[in-house]
């Protein structure tokens, strides 16, 4: 009883928090009693409920997730911070779409998990939230959940895996895989060659060590605002990641007594500056599709427009696979991502004054940055890609854009007219693409249709096919391909991607045929298939996609509701802001 009295007498002195309508109600007694009183049984003292922050860390652990399989241990030093600055951290999971584990594709989940994350914030009794984020899908189902619910949100990314050491050379995730994958199937290493390389890639906790899709995520992040600054590229290992952690547990408690909620660090302008950031760090074609959907649960207009403008005139200066040549654990020795922010703030291509998660502005954060090897941070006036980024690409093929990364694709194939060898799904180009009788050469176009949001739930990364085996053997490495399907951050080659809308809903992809020609003209944003508008009209009336057969669950919804790639990808319902009152229909 005097313990009850204590908390209620603390309560009154402080600000009303939103966990205190669980665990200090002084009108529903019997709610109270079951909401405090049950957690006493993990053994936290009456003062954790005396009105104090009540921080959820919400967390994307999972053995399954083996990027993330960490994140306990992150986790323990966020609560030391949180402790430390007065709140109280409660930890909770949430669905974490592993990339590397997950069928039929971690994209077909991102949108679930962010349901997940979504309800599970404003179902529960908390004032400001951490997310804990790695592998790639995992990063944007928390901030999208998150950005739904709108409370003192925090993110931390997991961190990069140390560089990968194969037989005295550095291998990269991802990138290396589609290097040793080309070897072996020209004939160049042996099985057991290949099977080495798996530890010698993935040596230490944490995400892909290449700037792929979970690297540039963790770089979005921080250049959003939403996160400390230094948090990309941090290795999983280092102890400053868990310094960060644990500063970020300190953080979180600030940001809720000054009621800094995600919406007021997340706008347009730091869009902007991400979409630059980018650009700068060589980034996955990924992220145009995740950023539009936090966008979009913030209700903050991003189309690929933005892409276009903000997109224009930015070098890539990271010199990191699968652009350039070194890993995420050189990129944080040289200084990481502070050190871009700052040359771009130095070229007055950012929006300095936006806010971020530690009250101060971009350019404060990140002016004072030191960098310590210019090979792997390129200055501005000798970049590794002078015109890098992500370019949008429009045309009959393409009337609402599809994407590719110049950085990672052949110059020399930048501007191109070549005949379109089709494949009608993923099935059909894994029957035919090694078929030697396939009419193919190097100049040829690949095609790949019906791998879209719908045509293939998810929109799966296979839009950089494999090339034909008689192609590789005579050294082919690169040839353009087109497709409605996506591409993983660590892939690299001249394609072209998210064409919309997709061949499933009879998008103008659909219409090629085999032999028909294609003109690519990067420069100048065009990609068009040279056939008659009226034939194309004429092919597409009678066009039958292949949809996937699905009538029921999860997988039914999703293709019912999933928009187009240009629009992220999100359930249409999804989108918007729905707040952190838990509405009680009946009670
Ligand atoms: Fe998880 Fe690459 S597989 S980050």
């Amino acid at each position: 009883m005097e313990e009850e009295l204590l908390i209620s007498d603390n309560m009154s002195k402080k600000n009303k928090l939103r966990s205190s309508n669980w665990y200090n109600s002084q009108t529903h007694r019997r709610d109270t009693f079951v909401h405090r009183g049950w957690m006493r049984n993990q053994g936290h003292p009456s003062h954790l409920f005396d009105g104090r922050p009540v921080i959820g860390i919400c967390n994307t652990w999972s053995e399954l997730t083996p990027c993330n399989g960490h994140f306990r241990e992150i986790s323990e030093s966020v609560k030391k911070g949180v402790y430390e600055a007065g709140g109280f951290p409660l930890e909770f999971p949430v669905f974490s779409a592993s990339e590397s584990n997950l069928r039929p594709t971690a994209m077909l989940f991102r949108n679930l998990a962010s349901m997940d994350v979504e309800e599970a914030i404003r179902g529960n009794p908390i004032d400001g939230v951490v997310l804990l984020m790695g592998c790639d899908k995992t990063t944007p189902s928390l901030l999208m959940g998150a950005g739904s619910v709108d409370l003192p949100t925090i993110g931390i990314s997991g961190g990069p895996m140390l560089n990968g050491q194969h037989r005295g050379e550095t291998i990269g995730s991802g990138t290396g895989v589609w290097e040793l994958d080309a070897d072996l199937n020209a004939g160049l290493i042996t099985e057991e060659d290949f099977v080495e390389a798996e530890i010698s890639m993935s040596r230490s906790k944490g995400n892909c060590m290449t700037m792929g899709t979970a690297s540039t995520m963790g770089s979005m992040v921080e250049a959003l605002g939403m996160s400390l600054p230094g948090n990309a590229a941090i290795p999983a290992v280092d102890a400053r990641r868990y310094s960060l952690a644990h500063m970020s547990g300190r953080r979180i408690v600030e940001m809720v007594k000054e009621n800094l909620i995600m919406s007021k660090i997340i706008s347009k302008k730091s869009f902007e500056n991400a979409i630059k950031v980018n650009g700068a760090i060589g980034g996955s074609t990924n992220a145009v599709i995740h950023l539009a959907a936090v966008a979009g649960r913030l209700e903050i207009d991003l189309d690929l427009s933005d892409w276009e403008v903000c997109g224009k005139d930015i070098p890539t200066i990271v010199n990191l696979q699968p652009s350039g040549k070194y890993l995420m654990e050189d990129f944080y020795y040289a200084g990481g991502l502070p050190v871009v922010i700052k040359r771009l703030l130095e070229q007055n291509l950012l929006n300095g004054d936006c806010v971020t998660v530690n009250g101060k502005t971009i350019s404060e954060n990140n002016m004072k940055a030191n960098c310590w090897n210019n090979e792997v941070i390129k200055k501005f006036d000798d970049p590794l890609i002078r015109d890098g980024g992500i370019k949008i690409l429009r045309g009959n093929i393409a009337p609402d854009g599809a994407i590719i990364k110049p950085s990672a694709a052949t110059p020399k194939l930048m501007k191109h007219k070549g005949k379109a060898v089709v494949f009608e799904s993923i099935e059909d180009l894994h029957t035919k693409i090694d078929d030697p009788n396939l009419e193919v050469d190097e100049n040829s176009i690949l095609v790949l249709k019906n791998c879209g949001p719908r045509g293939y739930p998810g929109m799966a990364e296979v839009g950089n096919m494999r090339l034909p085996k008689k192609l590789l053997k005579k050294g082919v490495r690169d040839m353009i391909r087109i497709s409605d399907a996506r591409m993983s951050g660590t892939a690299f080659g001249t394609v072209i991607l998210h064409t919309s809308p997709e061949a499933a809903i009879k998008g103008p992809l659909a219409a090629v045929q085999n032999g028909d020609f294609i003109e690519v003209d990067v420069n100048k944003g065009l990609m068009n298939l040279l056939v008659d508008e009226k034939i194309i009209l004429k092919r597409l009336e009678s066009y039958k996609p292949i949809l996937p057969d699905i009538s029921s669950g999860y997988q039914k919804m999703y293709i019912d509701h999933v928009m187009q790639a240009d629009k992220g990808a999100d359930l249409d319902f999804l989108v918007g802001k729905r707040g952190h009152e838990v509405k009680r229909h009946s009670h």
